[in-house]
C-alpha cells in the first residue's frame, strides 16, 4: 500500500516526507491557490519544489475542459519535472486526452471519480491512476468506501494496471477503511496520516516503561 500526501503545502509535505513512508503528492487547483501561489510561472515552480522535496509521483491538475488544451496543459507539466502526473477530469474530452496521453508516455491521474462505470472508463482509456472521491460521496450522504471496494473488484476481475488512489480523505478511519477496501494509494492530509499513530494505550505503556526505567537507575 502506498502513501500519497494531499496537500500543496511545502512544510506538511516535508514532513510527511521525514517520516519515510511517504511515496508521493496530490494537489489540486483548490490546493494550491490555498498556498497563495498565483501565476503560471510561480505554480509550476511551486510543483517543482514539491518534485524536489518528493521522490515519488507528483500530481498536478490541468484546467482546461477541452482535448487540445489538456494535451497542450498535460505536455508543458509533464516537462517540469520527471515526476509529474498530469491530473485529468473524468469528461468525455479527458477520456481521449488519457487515452493520448498514455500513447505518448505522460501518466495520467483521473480525478473527480464517483461511479465504477466512470473508472472503467478510466482505466480503458490507460490512466496510471484513478481517483475515487470517498468524502466527498460521504458528504452526500453516498458510500464512498463502497465506491473504492467496487473500483478494486473490477479492476482485478479484468486485470486493469490502472492504480486505485482513494482521494477526498477526510480522517484517519477513512484511511484504514481504504485500505480494507484494497486501494493501491491513499492521499491523505497530513493530520489524517499523523491519526495512525495516536493510541491511548501506546502513551500510557511509554509512560510506565519511562517509568520504570527510571527506578532502575535509582
Ligand atoms: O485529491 C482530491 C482531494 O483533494 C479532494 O479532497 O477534501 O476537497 O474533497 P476534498
Amino acid at each position: 500500500m502506498k502513501f500519497f500526501i494531499d496537500t500543496a503545502n511545502l512544510d506538511e509535505i516535508r514532513e510527511a516526507n521525514d517520516l519515510g513512508i511517504l511515496d508521493g503528492v496530490t494537489t489540486n487547483p483548490t490546493l494550491i491557490s490555498r498556498e497563495g501561489v498565483k501565476g503560471k510561472d510561480a505554480i509550476f515552480q511551486h510543483y517543482r519544489k514539491i518534485c524536489e522535496i518528493v521522490d515519488g509521483p507528483v500530481s498536478a491538475e490541468v484546467i482546461s475542459t477541452d482535448f487540445e488544451g489538456m494535451i497542450r496543459e498535460a505536455r508543458e507539466l509533464a516537462k517540469i519535472h520527471e515526476n509529474i502526473v498530469v491530473k485529468i477530469p473524468i469528461i468525455k474530452d479527458g477520456v481521449k486526452a488519457i487515452r493520448a496521453l498514455s500513447q505518448e508516455g505522460i501518466r495520467t491521474n483521473c480525478t473527480l471519480v464517483f461511479s465504477p462505470g466512470q473508472a472503467i472508463l478510466a482505466a480503458k482509456a490507460g490512466a496510471t491512476f484513478v481517483s475515487p472521491f470517498i468524502g466527498r460521496l460521504d458528504d452526500i450522504a453516498s458510500d464512498g468506501i463502497d465506491l473504492v471496494r467496487k473500483i478494486v473488484e473490477i479492476y482485478n476481475y479484468y486485470g486493469f494496471p490502472t492504480e486505485v488512489l482513494a482521494a477526498s480523505i477526510r480522517s484517519t478511519q477513512h484511511i484504514i477503511q481504504a485500505a480494507e477496501a484494497g486501494a493501491d494509494i491513499v492521499t491523505a492530509p497530513l493530520k489524517a496520516i499523523l491519526g495512525l499513530l495516536r493510541h491511548p494505550l501506546t502513551d500510557i505503556g511509554l509512560q510506565k516503561f519511562l517509568e520504570d526505567y527510571k527506578k532502575t537507575q535509582e
